[in-house]
């Protein structure tokens, strides 16, 4: 017969190993029924002989009589905080910080390691030569709770190191509770009339936090390793030797923790895991940076809130409630008027927000915003903010709706609303917004790019008398003196001014017949436009049906553009800024020499050797379509650092994906 302490051990080993294989590696190796066996024999052989139950049993996780209270427990090592950092801007901060606190130079490359910030509840475990002795939270940071007898229900965590370690250790980690847990236990409470959790959080808080440990047994909760305080005999030179230790030794330890190599791949990391998040089965609320190398985090030491070597990275809610402050009436360049909402301050999508569109007059009825209410707004990555809907409040109905004024909230004219059009519109061509926007729009960067004209001093120009409209901008070279005369020019800005607004004199066709501000057409019809007609005097001269025959203009642009060179005080304008030297270039290769030729790209991440709208104009120039999103007609997506949905949807449609540097081989040689 077998001797009962060698049967109860080995029935320990195995039950051990199948707990890893089921609770850690999501990998089971045998079916619950050959698992309840090996049990309940262990169990047997353990009643049958007390004095063989040892504290690493398995036997021991199924919940210890209730407890009065929770007692102390003092950790070796402090569980102390992280600075919590949100938005590219911070990240960088952070990353600059602890360069000059080791005073080393600014464009160091240090190595970090990223990693999911759990949403759930810190839980120190301290092992005693490779035995599970005690678990506590973090309490004050110096002294928490013992919550030995719930942690030991976690499967997740080893009763017994699978790894060497003589001594006291002490494994840092968040329990948590995954979104399929978290519903079926609400459903639980919900069918008993107790009340439910509001988040996975709280719940696994609430779980972990039970004075009768069947309480907490009866909760599937999970323990997510991310660090050590104590570790004893044990010596790491990096963070990432300690995760892999933790993995090898039974725990888990996540496995979209990364090694990232500078800032930028913390910076794409942090892109990507800002639109994946939702992909994983339980919350995080973050990420975390970590400096790999420990003995730089040695160097860098702590503040007495917590370590300078991390930095907890918080994803930036994207939808924020404030107040509606006011409804401002804003006139486009075209002449359309949009409501734009004033709001009392708040942080949405990482940036401060003050303002927000309600895209028109239809929209805003719909939504039923009122001046007072208290909104949600809404802004994800580079997108405009817009508010989605007022929250409901008792007082919403006793404020006023909004009305749609009837006259231009500038120049008064009355305002017109054309058939099947959503849009309010001001008639009156010499509006003074509409002539600013106007002048904006001509002068940005995608069109004739001016440098030095920015919107603001666009509005002073006007304001002061030294332009009326467009081509005013080619006689500003002879109003220099009064110009430097003018508060804050100076001589050298305006000397760049004049340059600059020389320079645009030669700029390409396209730029130019996009800044002219034709309605319906946009950075690729204008593109279109010069590689039919390659000159300005064709396209002015483009009849309807000539029109009609370039690629991609429809019935309804070819009207406009018509329209608009019919229209006599274009026609002004236009003879007006040839007459003042602007001499629109044309010279793009013909289409057929580029293999882009037809092709619809997206860029998409960070460019690193051109800019964005330079890599669209240049596939425009070679005769290819550049597309802000990718769908089943997009031919090709150039990737750079921190691409993330776009690059998705691109494998989810077999859209091919190349690199940068791919791009620019493929650019015909002589391009740029
Ligand atoms: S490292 C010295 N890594 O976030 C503190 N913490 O806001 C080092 N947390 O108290 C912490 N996931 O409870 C670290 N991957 C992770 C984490 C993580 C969640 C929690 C932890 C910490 C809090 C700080």
């Amino acid at each position: 017969m077998t001797d009962p302490a060698e049967r109860a051990a080995e029935l320990r080993g195995r039950i051990n190993h199948h707990n890893h294989a089921y609770y850690v590696l999501d990998r089971p190796e045998v079916s619950d029924e050959e698992y309840d066996g090996l049990f309940r024999e262990l169990q047997a052989i353990e009643r049958a002989h007390p004095d063989l139950a040892t504290p690493d049993s398995p036997t021991q996780r199924v919940g210890a009589p209730p407890s009065e209270k929770f007692e102390e427990h003092r950790h070796l090592h402090a569980m102390l905080s992280l600075d919590n950092v949100s938005g590219s801007d911070e990240l960088r901060a952070f990353h600059d910080k602890l360069l000059r606190h080791v005073r080393l130079p600014p464009d160091t490359e240090v190595e970090y390691q990223g990693e999911p910030k759990f949403d759930g509840l810190s839980l120190s475990l301290t092992y005693a030569d490779g035995v599970l002795e005690a678990a506590a939270t973090r309490g004050d940071g110096e002294v928490g709770e013992d919550v030995t007898p719930n942690a030991r229900t976690i499967r997740s965590v080893p009763l017994r190191l699978r790894e060497e370690a003589t001594g006291t250790i002490e494994v840092r980690g968040e329990v948590i509770l995954d979104h399929a847990e978290f519903a079926r236990m609400n459903e639980l409470r919900r069918a008993a009339g107790e009340h439910e959790y509001a988040n996975p959080r709280n719940a696994a808080a609430g779980s972990v936090r039970q004075l009768d440990s069947k309480v907490t047994a009866s909760r599937r909760l999970t323990f997510w390793a991310w660090g050590m305080g104590e570790t004893g005999s044990l010596r790491f030179q990096t963070q990432r030797g300690i995760s892999e230790w933790l993995r090898s030794a039974g725990f888990r330890v996540s496995e979209h923790t990364k090694a990232l190599h500078g800032i930028e791949a913390c910076l794409a990391y942090a892109d990507e895991w800002g639109a994946r998040r939702g992909d994983l089965p339980y919350d995080i609320d973050g990420l975390v940076f970590k400096a790999n190398v420990l003995q730089l985090q040695e160097q860098l030491g702590y503040t007495s809130r917590g370590p300078r070597w991390a930095v907890a990275y918080k994803f930036a809610a994207e939808q924020a409630q404030t107040k509606l402050l006011a409804i401002r009436w804003q006139v486009g360049r075209t002449g359309v008027v949009t409501p734009v909402a004033e709001l009392e301050p708040v942080r949405v999508g990482g940036v401060t927000v003050s303002r927000a569109t309600l895209h028109n007059v239809d929209d805003m009825k719909r939504k039923d915003v009122r001046v007072g209410d208290t909104v949600t707004v809404h802004r994800a990555g580079e997108v405009i903010p817009e508010i989605v809907a007022p929250v409901e409040d008792s007082g919403h109905a006793r404020r006023s709706k909004p009305r749609a004024p009837g006259t231009c909230p500038d120049c008064k004219t009355p305002l017109v609303r054309e058939q099947d059009e959503v849009a309010l519109r001001c008639p009156n061509r010499t509006c003074p917004a509409q002539t600013a926007e106007r002048i904006a729009h001509f002068v940005a960067r995608n069109a004739m790019d001016i440098e030095g004209l920015g919107e603001k001093q666009v509005l002073r120009f006007l304001e002061e008398g030294f332009i009326e409209d467009i081509s005013d901008i080619y006689t500003l070279k002879e109003k220099k003196e009064a110009l430097i005369a003018l508060e804050g020019m100076g001589e050298q800005s305006v000397e760049n001014l004049v340059e600059a607004i020389d320079a645009s004199k030669g700029r390409p066709l396209n730029r130019f017949l996009f800044a002219l501000g034709i309605r319906q057409v946009g950075q690729t019809a204008a593109f279109t436009l010069a590689q039919t007609f390659a000159s300005l005097k064709r396209v002015r001269g483009a009849s309807y049906e000539e029109l009609l025959d370039v690629e991609d203009i429809g019935p309804h642009t070819a009207d406009e553009i018509v329209a608009f060179f019919q229209d006599p005080e274009n026609i002004e304008l236009i003879d007006s800024l040839l007459e003042r030297g602007v001499e629109p270039q044309w010279d793009a290769p013909p289409l057929e020499e580029s293999p882009f030729s037809g092709k619809t790209l997206v860029f998409t991440g960070k460019l690193e050797r051109i800019g964005r709208e330079e890599a669209e104009e240049l596939v425009r120039r070679l005769g290819g379509k550049a597309a802000g999103s990718v769908s089943s007609n997009t031919d090709l997506v150039v990737a750079g650092p921190g691409a993330a949905s776009k690059l998705a949807k691109a494998g989810q449609l077999g859209v091919t994906v190349i690199s940068e540097d791919e791009f620019f081989r493929m650019l015909p040689e002589g391009t740029v």
